[in-house]
């Protein structure tokens, strides 16, 4: 069977950009490959954040991939950091790595935009460790959305470079995409994205939902309600073909083109669409959040399933580039 991996960080909101973009589409994966899904907290380091707020959003992370069905049996679930050999293969990727790949990431440019106070050593080196991520399993497939697209090929040159001084080792992963890459936020503007503030949490309460939804920008071309729009410029309507049956798809795409429709009915469909999917994720959250040990349990089992792969391809790693002792002749 091949395998795949995948990352999300604890970001403090997993939002319906996350779910959709990713989450949803490494449920669908779990018959067709061994899949390997990563909590990876030492990403979510290279920005500012709250130390004491740290291991709840680790665990909320992981709680949620586990509600949406991701359980350990049908895939391993862990925490980066309790794999050091992730940081390890990364230091030794650093060293096949050019610097000026690094800076033309866009992630990286956006990044380094948004925290000038903080342009750190790991914000540039986050693909690489990204990159050790994936090579670590000798993963063949990468489930994400558009925005992570160039840090997989950037792990591909890596995995090229490395087996072109060392010799063949890893594969050269390809990219899977969901059928809904890139969920443009609330305002209409940019990806959806915690950093934006623009995001609708998989977590948000079915009112809260509404309300931002509600409020959110639409079409820029229907100013008036006897407007016509054009839904392949509205975010609403991106959301709607994620979350949105075929014949209400076909009915909102063409209100909106005739303003039969106005935006609020279209909204409402949508609303009522998302609080259908996401209430049964919410309900098991609960449920799992009140056997409290059990999180602990999948984490620490995935992690020991993790590791076992994971130390023999660092053990390869070390004979290749030559650090290896061998037994005396
Ligand atoms: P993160 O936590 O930023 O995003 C997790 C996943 O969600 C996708 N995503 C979106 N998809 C569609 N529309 C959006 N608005 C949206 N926002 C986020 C991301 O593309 C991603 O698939 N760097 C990775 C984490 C990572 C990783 C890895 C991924 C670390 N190591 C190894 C794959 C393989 C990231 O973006 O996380």
């Amino acid at each position: 069977m091949e395998r795949i991996f995948s990352g999300i960080q604890p970001s403090g909101e997993i939002h319906i950009g996350n779910y959709v973009g990713a989450i949803r589409n490494w449920v669908r994966l779990v018959d067709q490959y061994e899949c390997i899904y990563c909590v990876v907290d030492y990403h979510a380091i290279t920005v500012e954040y709250e130390v004491a707020l740290m291991q709840r959003r680790i665990l909320e992370t992981a709680t949620i991939l586990l509600a949406c069905g991701l359980t350990p049996e049908k895939c391993i679930v862990f925490v980066q950091s309790h794999v050091p050999e992730h940081t390890e293969l990364a230091w030794i990727f650093n060293c096949v790595t050019p610097i000026g790949e690094l800076e033309r990431m866009t992630q990286f440019k956006e990044k380094a935009k948004q925290h000038r106070q903080n342009i750190n050593m790991g914000l540039l080196d986050y693909p690489v460790l990204q990159a050790a991520d994936i090579l670590i399993y000798k993963a063949g497939y990468v489930p994400v959305g558009e925005d992570q697209v160039q840090h997989v090929e950037l792990c591909r040159d890596i995995a090229r470079k490395f087996n072109a001084r060392f010799g063949l080792t890893f594969p050269e992963p390809q990219v899977l995409l969901s059928a809904a890459p890139r969920i443009l936020g609330t305002d209409g503007q940019a990806k959806m994205s915690k950093s934006m503030n623009n995001t609708i949490g998989l977590l948000d309460p079915p009112s809260v939902i509404w309300e931002k939804l509600r409020t959110a920008v639409t079409c820029p071309h229907r100013e008036k309600r006897y407007d016509p729009g054009h839904p392949e410029h509205c975010n609403i309507y991106t959301m709607h073909t994620a979350f949105s049956k075929p014949d209400q798809l076909e009915y909102v795409e063409k209100g909106c083109r005739t303003a039969a429709i106005g935006c609020i009915e279209c909204k409402e469909i949508l609303s009522k669409n998302m609080i259908e999917e996401l209430i049964p994720i919410q309900d098991r959250v609960k449920a799992i959040n009140e056997k409290s040990h059990y999180i602990h349990e999948v984490l620490t089992s995935g992690a020991d399933r993790a590791r076992a792969i994971a130390q023999k391809v660092m053990e390869e790693v070390r004979t290749k580039i030559g650090v290896k002792f061998r037994p005396q002749e």
